[in-house]
């Protein structure tokens, strides 16, 4: 009995376990830059393109959310928001936005899947060491 109980344990622990205490699959920014079409509309990661619907996200890891000049449509929660945008916090986030942060301006309904995001967030970094994509 005891055979089949204790892998059963693990089977739920790893179906419950909350999306920030899993590892993030690997990702493939080039297969993220296609992921970042759906956010295109409203941001661009070229900085000399500046911003657009939402802030320009070149070099976006590293910065305090919400508080780049020059953009003046943050929602009072990221004007007042405190913390630094890491990839593994934009990780969840991007999950579903709107759950984390319901007062937030962002209208997007993230990137659930976890390969997808974590492609998505591999193209971010790539965004934030180079120029121009
Ligand atoms: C419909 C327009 C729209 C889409 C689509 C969109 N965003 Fe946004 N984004 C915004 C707006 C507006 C804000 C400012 C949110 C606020 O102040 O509440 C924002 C904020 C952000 C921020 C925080 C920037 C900062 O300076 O703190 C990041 C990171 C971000 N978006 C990433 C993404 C990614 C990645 C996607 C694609 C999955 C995406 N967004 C899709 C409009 C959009």
């Amino acid at each position: 009995m005891m055979r089949f109980i204790f892998p059963m344990v693990l089977l739920v622990g790893a179906i419950t376990r909350p999306v920030w205490a899993q590892e993030p699959p690997r990702g493939d920014a080039e297969r993220g830059r296609l992921v970042f079409g759906a956010c295109r509309t409203c941001h661009y990661t070229e900085p000399f393109m500046g911003h657009n619907n939402g802030p320009n996200l070149h070099r976006i890891f590293g910065k305090v959310a919400g508080k780049q000049s020059g953009f003046d449509y943050y929602s009072e929660t990221f004007r007042q928001a405190q913390f630094v945008w890491t990839p593994k916090l934009m990780y969840v986030w991007l999950e579903n936005p709107m759950a984390m942060f319901p007062g937030s301006s962002m209208m997007s309904l993230g990137v659930p899947d976890p390969q997808r995001r974590a492609d998505l967030i591999e193209f971010l970094k790539r965004a934030s060491v180079r120029e121009a994509q």
